[in-house]
């Protein structure tokens, strides 16, 4: 038996030697490693030697498959070495082209947050985050809102528990502000929101930003006046915004703002219909949201307006972009062009 291995070494070695490609290695591995290989075959004729030789005979069987193996190894290793450092096909053209490492860049939305947050430090806003996960009395009662509200409702708001919500509005932040600096205010809080809808022009999740402005003699002017700066920095300035009557709890009076539509100026087209889009609302604090801040509302006053980021970007030049979900869809050839 010892014979047999000796022979079948000898036997493996030389035809080792010979192969010259991945194939013929591959070849003799199967044959002689493989499952019906010569190794196993041996392996069965274990059984019918004598029961004191088998012990010996199994420990040295198992050496020569183990060397087999590491031999079958190092000629892979040596083929793909020697076919590396062949000198015809690895030639170095110094006169190609270079490669461009692909960088990525921010996401966006990400760009956009940072460039409404500059816009608004110009005038002299300071950035906020508020919580996210926030208390029925930041996101609702104490901005005024009353019980049977429709945002309230389970089927508009993602609550955690009876009195914890997702916040469906970064004028949660409005009280919170008040709360921790009192007065003068000058706030753009941006930050992350939920609400339960999901369409062409709705995310469920998605960025708004909130300004919040407070201090002696506050009024509407400066609410047009901040909202003319954002308008032509952030949509340039042939874009026109307009101020329509609406009702917030927690602003007095209360207004949506329209910016012109992108795609035709503000003539009207099948999107628009009137020529002007939706960007959010915008109001006078309402006296009793103050109070709630802990200030006095007869010694000062302030505006607070809340947009969406993702709804702003879509609206900005010409992007044509037919299905807001698609900033969150992780599609590079989309990313890409930003
Ligand atoms: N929170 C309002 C919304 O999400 C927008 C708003 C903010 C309105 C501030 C008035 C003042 O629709």
């Amino acid at each position: 038996m010892k014979e047999i291995l000796k022979l079948l070494k000898k036997d493996f070695q030389e035809k080792l030697s010979q192969a010259k490609s991945r194939e013929e290695i591959e070849n003799l591995e199967r044959k002689y490693l493989g499952k019906k290989g010569k190794i196993s075959k041996l392996t069965e004729k274990i059984t019918e030697s004598p029961p004191e030789e088998r012990r010996e005979l199994g420990k040295a069987i198992n050496e020569l498959k183990e060397e087999l193996q590491k031999k079958i190894e190092e000629k892979y290793q040596s083929i793909s070495v020697s076919k590396y450092r062949d000198p015809e096909t690895e030639r170095l053209d110094v006169t190609l082209p270079g490669k461009k490492t692909p960088v990525g860049h921010l996401h966006p939305v990400t760009q956009t947050i940072q460039e409404i947050e500059d816009i608004f430090h110009k005038l002299g806003f300071i950035r906020r985050r508020y919580p996210e996960v926030e208390t029925d009395w930041y996101a609702f009662e104490g901005l005024n809102m009353p019980k049977n509200h429709p945002a309230r409702d389970i089927w508009e708001t993602f609550y955690i528990e009876k009195d914890m919500v997702l916040t469906p509005h970064t004028s949660s932040g409005q009280i919170r502000e008040m709360e921790r600096v009192g007065w003068p205010v000058r706030m753009i809080n941006i930050s992350r929101c939920d609400r339960r809808q999901s369409d062409i022009n709705h995310l469920p999740t998605f960025y708004q930003f909130e300004g919040l402005v407070i201090d002696e003699r506050i009024n509407i002017t400066h609410l047009k006046g901040t909202l003319d700066f954002f308008v032509h920095e952030f949509f340039g300035n042939e874009r026109a915004y307009r101020l329509r009557p609406y009702d917030f709890r927690f602003t007095e009076p209360s207004f949506e703002i329209d910016v012109t539509c992108s795609l035709c100026g503000g003539k009207g087209c099948h999107y628009c219909k009137d020529g002007w889009v939706e960007l959010g609302g915008a109001g006078m604090v309402h006296p009793q949201v103050l109070k709630n801040g802990g200030l006095d509302p007869k010694k000062v006053s302030g505006f607070a307006f809340g947009w969406g980021v993702e709804r702003a970007f879509m609206k900005k030049g010409n992007l044509n972009i037919d299905d807001i979900r698609i900033l969150y869809q992780n599609d590079l050839r989309f990313l890409e062009q930003f």
